[in-house]
């Protein structure tokens, strides 16, 4: 098996972009842009998601037993790089980018995400580098908007509203191509 491979064949499978939240007892909010997400069943109502080990959300999840899964429309790219850790924040100080609430579990929920799962952890599993949630959806908050989803492949956010610098790139190779 050639793992280079592997790499490439992965980055090719685009996937939805989320941001899965958590709470501490101190009630610090921790949060992180994650591709790795999916439904498990209707019935019950229950998802997928997995972090790595070494991310700060982690243990967390595993201390609180409960998460939230907020799902980016392509306004949210900002969001998504700072809760990727691109944008230099950390912790508490992610979650000055959005608007951010609390509901059930007390995990933060994105106010206009085009959808957003809370969950009870049921069960957390440690796979080589990541650990993998197994979440009891106890509620489902639906976003208004009709906003398209952002999407992440070849590694890249795709969007139908393209950023200024995709437009800048667009054009300089637009004007290299009929030059
Ligand atoms: C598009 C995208 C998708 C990502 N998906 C995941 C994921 O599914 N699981 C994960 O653990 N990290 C994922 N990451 C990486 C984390 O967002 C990043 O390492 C983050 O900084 C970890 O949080 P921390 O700095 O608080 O530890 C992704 C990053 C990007 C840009």
């Amino acid at each position: 098996m050639d793992n280079e491979q592997f790499r490439d064949g992965m980055r090719r499978l685009t996937a939805g972009v989320n941001i899965i939240t958590t709470i501490d007892g101190d009630g610090i909010r921790y949060g992180l842009t994650a591709t790795a997400v999916c439904s498990l069943t209707t019935e019950p109502p229950a998802l997928i998601a997995c972090v790595n080990l070494n991310s700060s959300i982690s243990r967390f999840i595993e201390h609180s037993a409960v998460f939230a899964v907020n799902v980016l429309t392509d306004t949210h790219r900002a969001l998504a790089e700072a809760f990727a850790g691109r944008a230099g924040l950390a912790r508490e100080d992610r979650f000055t980018v959005g608007s951010w609430m609390t509901s059930l579990t007390g995990a933060p929920v994105l106010s206009d995400a085009a959808a957003s799962f809370e969950c009870r952890l049921l069960e957390a599993r440690p796979f080589g580098t990541h650990l993998i949630l197994i979440g009891d959806v106890v509620k489902t908050h639906l976003g208004s908007s009709t906003d398209s989803p952002l999407l992440y492949g070849n590694g890249a956010f795709k969007g139908s509203r393209p950023l200024m610098a995709d437009l800048a790139r667009d054009h300089q190779a637009s004007r290299s191509a009929t030059a």
